[in-house]
């Protein structure tokens, strides 16, 4: 797709190029609380999975228990982070902790397990699938928020986090946290993207 159609794309195209990595949010969000959750809950069972194992588990963090995730993360890396670098990492937490709220990734190990001892010639391939797995309900979440004009961005705490969030959430043993989305209002858009060349990416043969 040349630069001038993907300006002119509509319905899933376009809103595929809405969905950026926005990390200026806030919490001031239009949709009510409830309406964000069924969102989050349809666009995780619409994901697929291999072998529609639905190996997905989402823990959704709003307000008061957003910030106690920011909490904890900060008080992980003040442990790691050289006490001279500390107050940027400390400012970053900051700006994660003002949005409004958070979805936590997991992929159930258990769910992985069982499919390997169920179809053993596989064996290797589910953990790789997991990760596709998680990485389509990740990025369907993305949209499903864009598409309600609400603003998010990524992050990677774990492992770090790991264990005060089986803890604070009463989280299964078996759940592998493997992403975090922030989400809230937009307060400024994303920065400029850039592109690498169609011509070192795609192949046609026709
Ligand atoms: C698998 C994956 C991991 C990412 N991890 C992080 C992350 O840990 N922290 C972060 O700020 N952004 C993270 N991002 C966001 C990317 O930096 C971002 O998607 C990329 O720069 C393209 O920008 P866009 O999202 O605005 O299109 C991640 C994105 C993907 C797909």
């Amino acid at each position: 797709m040349t630069g001038s159609e993907q300006e002119h794309a509509e319905g899933f195209l376009a809103l595929a190029k809405n969905r950026r990595t926005i990390y200026a949010l806030g919490n001031r969000l239009t949709l009510a609380e409830e309406e964000i959750i069924e969102t989050i809950k349809e666009a995780v069972r619409q994901a697929p999975s291999a072998f529609n194992s639905q190996s997905s588990r989402i823990l959704i963090l709003l307000g008061q228990e957003h910030h106690r995730f920011w909490e904890l993360t900060r008080e992980q890396l003040r442990k790691i982070v050289p006490p001279e670098n500390f107050q940027g990492t400390s400012d970053k937490i900051d700006g994660f902790a003002a949005a409004a709220g958070s979805v936590l990734f997991f992929e159930d190990q258990q769910v992985i397990k069982g499919l390997q001892e169920q179809f053993a010639s596989y064996a290797d391939n589910f953990p790789v699938w997991s990760e596709h797995s998680t990485g389509i309900a990740q990025y369907a979440v993305w949209l499903a928020l864009t598409e309600k004009g609400i603003g998010a961005n990524l992050q990677h705490y774990n492992p770090l986090v790991d264990a005060d969030v089986q803890r604070t959430w009463n989280i299964p043993e078996s759940w592998l946290l493997r992403g975090h989305m922030n989400f809230g209002s937009i307060n400024a858009p994303a920065g400029e993207k850039t592109y690498m060349d169609d011509n070192a990416r795609f192949i046609i043969a026709r």
